[in-house]
């Protein structure tokens, strides 16, 4: 290459930096790259789905657990899921959550990520909280403790396991512990909670980790008639500010809660529709309600 070329490819270079610099490239200063801009964190969720799954199969020894599923959910939305034992409820769940590949499908949270590129623990750091049937909280700890634990493994905001609360962590905190009915409860050892009181202490770890999606498998099962009411009430609250995909086989609760209600059964949808809706479809009544 003559001197003059590299000259002249070195101005060019400079005057494109800075035109980067001004925001005056086609791009707007961005970095050329294809497709949308991720923001790291944020779901795009601009197709109006913040998960969209199409034509999953899963077999288990040549049993067809789920059979061509195709779903999708609106961001803010509080979607219940019914259905028979065996339908393959818990098991979508797992495909969401990566603990089950499919063998094949399409599984989107919001438009650019294919949650099936992802693992387990990086699925949850993407912002999917899953909440299973049997509570898991740390029974020898404080409700505190346990509310404060579950910030420091959120990788996202902690990178150490020094940390002392931030005041925006101790807001946050303060306001899971009400949004949970368990201010009162702040100090006490979580073994001594009700069964109840237990599974909202649970869904409040998930909330401390602030969670665009949440997955809860029959979350009033074991609860009392006080209890479940009490969870109807949480779950309007959480509904708008996250995501919610609820299993539950309590119609009494799926009928306080439910906008849009979807029926699994052999592992793909049967019916969609409001409760009314679908406890009118004779399918769903042969196969489920009609037991
Ligand atoms: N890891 C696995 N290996 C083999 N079979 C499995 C596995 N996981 C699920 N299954 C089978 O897949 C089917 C769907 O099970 P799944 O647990 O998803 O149903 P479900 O709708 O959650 O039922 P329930 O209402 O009883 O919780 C069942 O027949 C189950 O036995
Ligand atoms: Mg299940």
């Amino acid at each position: 290459m003559t001197p003059d070329l590299m000259e002249q490819g070195a101005q060019r270079r400079a005057e494109m930096a800075h035109k980067v610099a001004l925001g005056q490239t086609e791009s707007g200063g961005r970095e050329a790259g294809f497709g949308r801009v991720h923001t790291p964190g944020e779901v795009d969720v601009t197709h109006g789905r913040i998960l969209y799954l199409e034509d999953v199969n899963v077999s288990f020894d040549g049993f067809k657990a789920i059979n061509g599923l195709s779903l999708d959910i609106a961001p803010g939305e509080l979607r219940c899921i019914i259905g028979p034992n065996g339908a393959g409820k818990t098991t979508m769940m797992d495909i969401i959550t990566g603990k089950t590949r499919p063998d094949s499908g399409t599984v989107f949270f919001g438009s650019t990520i294919d949650l099936l590129r992802y693992r387990e623990a990086e699925i949850a750091e993407l912002g999917i909280g899953r909440k299973f049937q049997k509570p898991t909280v740390f029974e020898q700890l404080t409700v505190f403790e346990n509310l404060e634990l579950a910030l420091k493994t959120n990788k996202r905001v902690f990178p150490s396991m020094t940390f002392r609360l931030d005041s925006a962590q101790s807001d946050r905190l303060a306001e899971v512990l009400h949004t949970i009915h368990l201010a009162p409860s702040v100090s006490r050892q979580a073994g001594l909670l009700s069964h109840g009181q237990k599974q909202w202490l649970e869904i409040g770890m998930l909330l401390m980790q602030d969670p665009k999606l949440l997955l809860l498998d029959e979350p009033v099962a074991g609860m009392t008639d006080e209890e479940t009411a009490r969870t109807a009430e949480l779950f309007l609250t959480l509904k708008g500010q996250h995501s919610l995909m609820v299993v539950e086989h309590d119609m009494g609760f799926i009928r306080t809660i439910s906008d849009i209600v979807t029926v699994l059964c052999d592992g793909s949808v049967l019916a969609q529709g409001t409760l009314d809706q679908v406890q009118a479809d004779e399918r769903v009544i042969e196969v489920y309600l009609g037991r």
